[in-house]
């Protein structure tokens, strides 16, 4: 091998990479050394300012925890979440388009009827979601899990609040009819968390850190491919400026207001409340 020199180094570090036995990671590896070295090169950084950096990764890893994970965030403020979700998700047209699963994801939420209160004891906005999930042949999809997820009314998730029980986060199923309704309060739109190393480097920016009002689905059936998507609130603020670039035309729903009085799980609430309808269409499985 010869030594290295400024001009070859790229070269040979590629070449270095030839050992992988891995096609696949041999690929990544080597496109990763082509464009790290693309980009130093560029910006041309001083010894200083790549210890900064590698000072930051490390804070940035040490953030992360099983209800935490500040590399996600990362990701999504660059958009590179939103341009995997794209890449891996080129559903044919007429299928809900899904966005980012974004940073408060927990598994195993816990199994509710239908019908039954996301909410329970929880104050805010009464709020319904309702409709039914479809095949794109237009058929109801029997026994689709929605696995449903979102902020409480202050613009909070679970795990920033460090609730010890499941808040705000359920799992549902749809019965022969692929209809859901079930009961919520409406989520405001909030920053994100901005007290890691992401909302450090956002500080140092005018980038507004807010995401518009929205309630987060993953929907999963089995011959269907699986959705993971968001529902947002049509003229809230925030809508047309995501700071992760989740925002989709067709994810955009009225939330729609009542009068007290009977509300679509067959109770009567003597308060007014929030009616969101949506229909879900979820594209077959790839052979
Ligand atoms: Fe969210």
């Amino acid at each position: 091998m010869p030594y290295a020199t400024e001009n070859n180094l790229t070269d040979l570090a590629r070449k270095q990479w030839e050992a992988c036995q891995s096609p696949r990671l041999r690929k990544i590896m080597q496109s990763l050394v082509q464009h790290i070295h693309g980009f130093v090169r560029d910006v041309d950084p001083t010894q200083d300012e790549w210890l900064m950096a590698v000072d930051w990764l490390a804070k940035t890893g040490k953030l992360c925890s099983g209800k935490r994970q500040e590399f996600i965030l990362f990701s999504d403020v660059l958009g590179v979440s939103m341009l995997v979700d794209a890449i891996n998700h080129r559903f044919p047209e007429g299928s809900t388009p899904s966005t980012i699963i974004g940073p408060f994801h927990i598994d195993d939420s816990p199994e509710l009827p239908m019908g039954a209160n996301l909410a329970e004891g929880l104050s805010g906005e009464i709020c319904f979601l309702v409709g039914t999930v479809r095949g794109l042949d237009g058929k109801p999809i029997e026994g689709a899990k929605l696995d449903i997820w979102q902020a409480d009314a202050e613009g909070m998730y679970e795990s920033q609040l460090g609730a010890e029980e499941p808040r705000l986060r359920a799992v549902f199923h749809t019965g022969p009819d692929g209809k859901y309704a079930i009961r919520t309060i409406a989520p405001p739109g909030y920053s994100i968390p901005m007290d890691g190393t992401v909302g450090d480097l956002l500080r140092k920016t005018t980038i507004s850190h807010y995401r518009p009002a929205h309630i987060h689905f993953l929907i999963a059936a089995p011959g269907y491919e699986t959705l993971i998507t968001h529902l947002f609130k049509k003229d809230t603020k925030y809508i047309d400026s995501d700071v992760v670039f989740g925002v989709k035309d067709k994810l955009i729903v009225e939330f729609k207001q009542h009068p007290a009085g009977k509300t679509p799980t067959g109770e009567i609430s003597e308060k007014p409340f929030l009616v969101v309808n949506y229909d879900f269409t979820l594209a077959k499985s790839k052979p």
